[in-house]
């Protein structure tokens, strides 16, 4: 039998959702009295919340893993939670035997009673439902970040892109009670956080699946915008398709809404769209961008493209490439296809030669470093707010990020760590700017 852990690890792989789900099992374990280490070779509990989106990200958690298996650490308890866990349930433990428990993402409340599990019958197990069903304490959460936090207000997904695994290792869309979302909202406001970040894999669907609450997305916005106390609101992902006018309006209306939009393309062919299951096509895509510009002026916007999907021709890339250059996104997050299993893109032939996805995926992210380099040259001379999260590397300069997720870097005090800044603009080197502040925006609390 293994004895009971008095320290713990954590490593997150994936997306912002999985973070804030490892501080919430950070925080469960704290409650249990264990304490947390920096190093994983200190550690008697060691956790890996796991991502599965694409085939390098599994490939990084099994390596890890084979590599622990031939440390001979009998009394080191070793749990995979997060999209891994639902993605290979048991054959997890086949494979990794010196795993002691496997926990899917709709399981993350069972954390405890898996481990008294394991500590009295020394039974190793794996739990990964379908469908969330138990609302996790995210109030409890160990956050690691005292200004910017994540507020999870819809899990799952239900549009079924063929190349994604996420509907299945998160399962159907389940909202967040708005009550639920505005308390923890107002607690961390109190304690002090200057932005929120509501997370979901579409926050636009946030409601549909709860007709009877009769509160959409633009609703939650309006009520949050509210207590934010002169502090600022952003929300990832949301599927194109669900970018609603009264969400554009929200946007341009409610003072604590980044003008920053994550829209994400995935690729500029309709036809691959279509393949996809986009339910977009490239002309009802770039409409949307355009109404929420002219109702938003200086929106930035942000993508995630996906190149080499099968059957994407040469021809159809350029449409990626054209749709790029179009739309100019402030940010873009480029992947080349990864054939996942049980997705129905797995049925057809991944028949784009890797280095041929690979060249689309340079040519893709140089034009899209040329017009971030343009953007940001526009944007010297202006004034922006950053929330002051830190001293850079040097120790030199504070540095922090504008509304529209730009890294600054300025002098000043520490005392302003933790506060909204003005800072006008006057450099840049890569994706950082240099700037000088301005008179204070906000008192320093
Ligand atoms: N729910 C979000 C993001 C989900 S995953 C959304 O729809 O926008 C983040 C990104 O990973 C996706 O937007 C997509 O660009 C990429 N991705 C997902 N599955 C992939 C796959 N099989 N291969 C390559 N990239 C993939
Ligand atoms: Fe995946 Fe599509 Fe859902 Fe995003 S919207 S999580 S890409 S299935
Ligand atoms: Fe990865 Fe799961 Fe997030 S697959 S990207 S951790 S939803």
């Amino acid at each position: 039998m293994k004895k009971s852990p008095k320290t713990f690890y954590t490593r997150t792989y994936g997306c912002q959702m999985n973070e804030l789900d490892t501080e919430v099992m950070s925080g469960m374990l704290l409650r249990r009295g264990l304490r947390p280490v920096e190093d994983e070779e200190s550690a008697d509990l060691l956790i890996f919340n796991t991502c599965s989106i694409r085939d390098l990200a599994e490939r990084k958690v099994m390596g890890k893993l084979g590599q622990l298996g031939r440390q001979k650490r009998p009394n080191r308890i070793i749990g995979v939670t997060g999209c891994m866990a639902n993605a290979k349930k048991d054959r997890l433990l086949q494979k990794m035997p010196h795993v002691d428990f496997v926990l899917g993402t709709n399981n993350l409340h069972d954390l405890d009673v898996v481990l008294d599990e394991l500590l009295h019958t020394g039974l190793k197990t794996v739990h990964t439902d379908e469908t969330f069903t138990q609302e996790l304490n995210y109030i409890g959460a160990n956050r690691k970040d005292p200004y910017r936090g994540f507020v999870s207000i819809i899990r799952g997904c239900d549009k079924y892109c063929t190349y994604c695994v996420v509907p299945y290792t998160r399962g159907p869309e389940v909202s967040r009670p708005m009550n639920h979302i505005l308390e923890e909202c107002r607690n961390l406001v109190a304690a002090g956080y200057k932005e929120i970040t509501l997370l979901g894999q579409n926050v636009n669907s946030y409601g549909n699946d709860r007709p009877t609450w009769n509160s959409r997305f633009h609703d939650l916005l309006y009520e949050l915008d509210k207590i934010m106390e002169g502090g600022r609101i952003r929300f990832l992902t949301s599927h194109p398709v669900d970018i609603t006018r009264e969400l554009m309006e929200a946007i341009r209306d409610l003072p604590s809404l980044c003008e920053h939009v994550h829209f994400p393309l995935q690729a500029g062919s309709s036809r691959v769209l279509r393949k996809m299951h986009r339910i977009y096509t490239k002309e009802e895509y770039l409409d949307k961008v355009a109404a929420l510009r002219s109702l938003v002026p200086g929106v930035e916007l942000g993508t995630d493209m996906i190149v080499g999907f099968p059957t994407e021709t040469e021809e159809e890339f350029e449409e990626t490439m054209e749709a790029m250059r179009l739309v100019r996104y402030a940010t873009a997050f480029l992947y080349t296809y990864s054939p996942r299993r049980g997705t129905p893109a797995m049925r057809w032939a991944d028949d784009v030669p890797l280095e041929v996805k690979e060249a689309r995926h340079k040519r893709l992210l140089s034009l899209h470093q040329e017009i971030s380099a343009e953007l940001m040259g526009a944007m010297l001379g202006s004034e922006v707010e950053v929330l002051v999260e830190r001293k850079n590397r040097d120790g030199t300069h504070l540095k922090g990020l504008t509304r529209c997720w730009r890294n600054v870097i300025f002098e000043g005090p520490d005392a302003l760590i933790g506060s909204l800044q003005k800072v006008r603009l006057h450099s840049f080197s890569h994706n950082t700017f240099i700037g000088e502040r301005q008179t204070p925006l906000r008192q320093v609390s």
